[in-house]
């Protein structure tokens, strides 16, 4: 039989493409989400690229207890990958209360479901704001975390925590792995599934593609005297089909117990430093597409430059990014396209 994952927060930008990633590599899987920030193009989606009509669908709140017991008691969940949060960093600091309530309880959760049912893998997925600006870069796993400077950030590196200690008490039962992302971009190359944020995009490369569409009138890069070599901030840009296998990598390296410990955690980003104009240079170029921008003054809250060595999850998982910010940018640019309907 096969096993099962639970992905809460399914229907969202990382959560779609892990779904189709899972299914592609033969688990069943049960997406749950409140639709609290996305629609139902990306499920829909999901079922076009994998021919699964039939995938089961569940709309409830993971900050419901009595709903996340019942899910539990409905389905035989091995594992569960948990990314139902919300995850805007300024409206987190306008909004701390909502950003600890949600992220934390939702978790919470989760976990209570996971420990009383005797045990099951959780995945949670992290980011590299766990860092904070790093003393030294690339960061490796070893890296010191450094206190976060939004709640959103607070909400990730408490999670952490949270499993930590609920796997340590388990004794076995809870086994956890957390995956730090660096800058998931890109979209299926399907076109089908792609990241749909609402309002206006605070996220680079969905304001690059909604400028260059039409959408937007001006892409703004936030500071251009930063101590790199261009100037501008630096960021490890991942493909979010290359991060969304790193979760099939995790799943099944907890379900067929290779783990070394019954927490580990992992980088997930290529090694691979780019600036923001560097990455502007690249969408015109390999989209043959001019692109209005200016410079204008730092975004408060950023860091000056963070990549990551992803030398462990290598090694230890076997996974490695595979595509290039070319690639990555003509994909993001093709789902653009797709949604405008061109
Ligand atoms: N940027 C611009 N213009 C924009 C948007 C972004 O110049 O319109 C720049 C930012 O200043 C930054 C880079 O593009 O230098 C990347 O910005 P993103 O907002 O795309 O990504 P961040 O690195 O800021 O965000 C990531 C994760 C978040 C996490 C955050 C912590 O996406 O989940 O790091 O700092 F919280």
């Amino acid at each position: 039989m096969n096993k099962t994952v639970l992905v809460s927060g399914g229907a969202g930008f990382i959560g779609s493409h892990v779904t189709v990633e899972l299914l592609a590599a033969g688990y069943d899987v049960v997406v749950a989400d409140n639709f609290s920030n996305c629609d139902r193009t990306c499920f829909e989606g999901v079922k076009k690229i994998t021919g699964r009509e039939d995938l089961p669908l569940e709309v409830m709140d993971f900050c419901d207890e009595k709903q996340t017991r019942a899910l539990f008691a409905k389905y035989p969940i091995d594992a569960v990958i948990h990314f139902a949060a919300y995850k805007a960093v300024g409206e987190s600091v306008a909004q701390p209360l909502m950003y600890y309530r949600n992220n934390l309880q939702s978790f919470l959760n989760v976990l209570q479901a996971a420990q009383d049912q005797g045990g099951c893998n959780v995945l949670f997925s992290s980011s590299a704001t766990v860092y904070g600006e790093p003393d030294k870069v690339p960061v490796t796993e070893e890296t010191p975390r450094k206190s976060a400077t939004s709640p959103y950030g607070n909400t990730k590196t408490m999670c952490e925590d949270i499993l930590r200690d609920t796997v340590k008490a388990s004794e076995g039962k809870v086994r956890g792995i957390l995956l730090r992302y660096f800058n998931p971009i890109g979209a299926h190359p399907s076109a089908l599934i792609g990241e749909l944020p609402r309002g206006v995009p605070n996220n680079l490369v969905p304001f690059i593609t909604q400028t260059a569409i039409g959408k937007r009138e001006c892409l703004s890069i936030f500071g251009n005297d930063y101590p790199t070599p261009d100037g501008t901030c630096l960021r490890d840009y991942i493909d979010i089909v290359d991060l969304a296998k790193a979760h099939v990598f995790a799943v099944t390296r907890m379900m067929e117990g290779k783990m070394k410990k019954d927490c580990e955690v992992f980088n997930v980003g290529t090694g691979r430093p780019v600036s923001v104009l560097e990455l502007v240079n690249a969408f015109e170029k390999v989209n043959g597409v001019k692109l209005n921008w200016k410079f204008a003054p730092r975004r408060p809250g950023d860091v000056t430059a963070i990549w990551a060595d992803p030398t462990l999850a290598n090694t230890e998982m076997g996974w490695k990014a595979t595509r290039t910010v070319e690639e990555t940018l003509k994909a993001a640019w093709a789902w653009e396209k797709h949604l405008a309907g061109k």
